[in-house]
């Protein structure tokens, strides 16, 4: 892919489809639409009267063959209000713009630079944007493939930007965009396809391609370390189970304290004995989006050089009932030597995310960041909007809430009060894996705090965003996290 940025006026760039933000709040008798529209013999003026374009966010209108223009397709892009046109919405306008248009097998794609906004900033979502609406999710269709045929995309404007910083953005664009694709591809793998070891499998090919450490813990390994709770969870299938550590080191403070990233890898949660019912529970093959999304994170964190030290942990996991599956009542020992009474097989992730997050702990970072898909009582608490956050630390919450805001990526605080660890008390051991119904997110949270000690830690609950539903945006996995992560770390 071929990714630049030119100088031009928008009657001569060369392309097969020009996209160009109009406002909503704009008056076309001037300025920029006055002109298009006399180029366009009064079109604009003639779709506006009748109604049939009004430029509400999201609005798209192709025209073909514009006359007087150089591109073979002009695409108005309804791009709302002026005010409210900012990164995250350029990035999901521009995303919406292609999707409709990419199977018309366009080459070449331009974006004119019509917004007030930061030029790096626009240039680098405008790139996302293109890119986020080539990744297909037809993996396995042998027929009828939509094809993607984006060869080079052009961030058009006539003004003068300072171009190598224009440049560097658009190349960010580009690393991050494909991280988050990368991403949604795995998660929308299927169980029968990426089961732990494949998991592990494509964790090596990344790290080899893009230059990480990687290290793979396989059941004996885990053994010798007494990761019980991973391996306990593991044992209800016939894939054995994975321990993935992934480390960018380029801190020039050779002993600088890594940052740690852990992702929940379950490759496919039926529920264990505790099963869940039929209904959607194929959509459990995205039980495993956290640790795609650090993969993803880790792999674009090497790409763009970060000199920090940054350790990303993965452990992976098939949840399946067997005759070797722990059951409800067991108690387990985890790697930090806590006890844990089993109360439901289901509450699978904690259990694996607790011996990942000792083990992170005991690098003695300078934070530790989870993501999981870890409860349906996060989604009842925030639909399919926003994901759960949860922190012990402020700074780091703050943190992590302004690299949101760079990622379009959106989040909810919850809380973590210490009456609801009451929640979790095992008669049995030293705490159990649920609580009552209510609150669910949050006594799950509880759990995990348990085995992060004082670190400063952030837990992500991305269990209602890991997906797009109904009449979002796409379709499929959304690589959540991945932007958030990446820009935190790089703060
Ligand atoms: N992977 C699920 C959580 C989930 C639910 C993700 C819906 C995406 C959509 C998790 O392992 C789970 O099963 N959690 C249980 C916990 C319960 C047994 C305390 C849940 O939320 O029902
Ligand atoms: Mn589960
Ligand atoms: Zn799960």
């Amino acid at each position: 892919m071929n990714i630049r940025l030119i100088k031009s006026n928008w009657q001569s760039i060369e392309c097969d489809a020009l996209i160009v933000p109009m406002f909503e709040d704009e008056d076309i008798g001037k300025d920029f639409p006055a002109a298009l529209d006399e180029k366009l013999n009064g079109l604009l003026s003639e779709l506006k009267s009748t109604e049939e374009w009004k430029s509400k966010a999201g609005q798209i209108t192709v025209l073909y063959r514009p006359n007087q223009l150089k591109t073979a397709r002009l695409i108005l892009l309804g791009a709302g209000k002026r005010e409210s046109y900012d990164p995250p919405s350029i990035r999901n306008l521009i995303m919406q713009a292609v999707r409709k248009v990419k199977s018309y097998h366009l080459r070449r794609v331009s974006v004119y630079r019509r917004s007030q906004v930061e030029p790096s900033l626009a240039a680098q979502a405008a790139v996302e944007g293109v890119l986020l609406a080539t990744c297909d999710t037809d993996d396995y269709k042998t027929q009828d493939k939509s094809k993607n045929f984006i060869e080079e995309i052009l961030f058009a404007t006539d003004q003068d930007l300072d171009t190598s910083k224009v440049e560097k953005a658009m190349k960010r664009g580009e690393i991050l965009a494909q991280a988050t694709n990368l991403a949604r591809r795995l998660v929308n793998e299927p169980g029968n396809r990426v089961n732990p070891s494949r998991l592990a499998e494509t964790a090596k090919e990344v790290a080899e391609k893009c230059g990480l450490e990687i290290e793979v813990l396989g059941e004996p390994e885990m053994e010798e370390k007494k990761m019980g709770a991973i391996l306990t969870v593991a044992r209800g299938s016939d894939e054995p189970g994975r321990f993935i550590i992934l480390r960018h080191l380029a801190s020039p403070a050779s002993k600088a304290q890594p940052i740690v990233l852990v992702g929940k890898g379950v490759t496919f949660d039926s529920g264990g004995l505790s099963l869940k019912p039929a209904h959607q529970m194929e959509e459990m093959k995205s039980d495993k989006a956290g640790a795609c999304a650090v993969l993803a994170a880790m792999q674009a964190i090497a790409h763009l050089q970060i000199k920090k030290n940054v350790v990303g942990l993965i452990p992976a996991v098939e949840n399946l009932p067997s005759g070797r599956a722990q059951r409800p009542g067991d108690v387990i020992r985890s790697m930090s030597g806590k006890t844990i009474e089993v109360v439901n097989t289901d509450a699978e992730g904690r259990l694996i995310l607790a011996d990942a997050l000792h083990y992170g702990r005991q690098l003695q970072p300078q934070y530790m960041i989870d993501i999981a898909t870890l409860t349906g009582a996060c989604v009842v608490a925030l639909g399919h909007l926003r994901a759960g956050l949860f922190s012990n630390n402020e700074e780091i919450c703050q943190k992590l809430l302004r690299a949101s805001e760079l990622s379009g990526e959106k989040f909810w605080r919850l809380p973590l009060d210490d009456e609801y660890r009451k929640e979790i008390e095992s008669q049995i051991a030293d705490i159990k894996n649920t609580g009552a119904r209510w609150g669910g997110a949050i006594s799950a949270a509880k759990f995990l705090q348990e085995f992060v000690g004082d670190v400063p830690w952030c837990h992500i609950d991305m269990a209602g965003v890991d997906l797009f539903k109904g009449n979002q945006e796409s379709k499929g996995p959304t690589g959540f996290g991945v932007r958030t992560l990446v820009e935190m770390v790089a703060q």
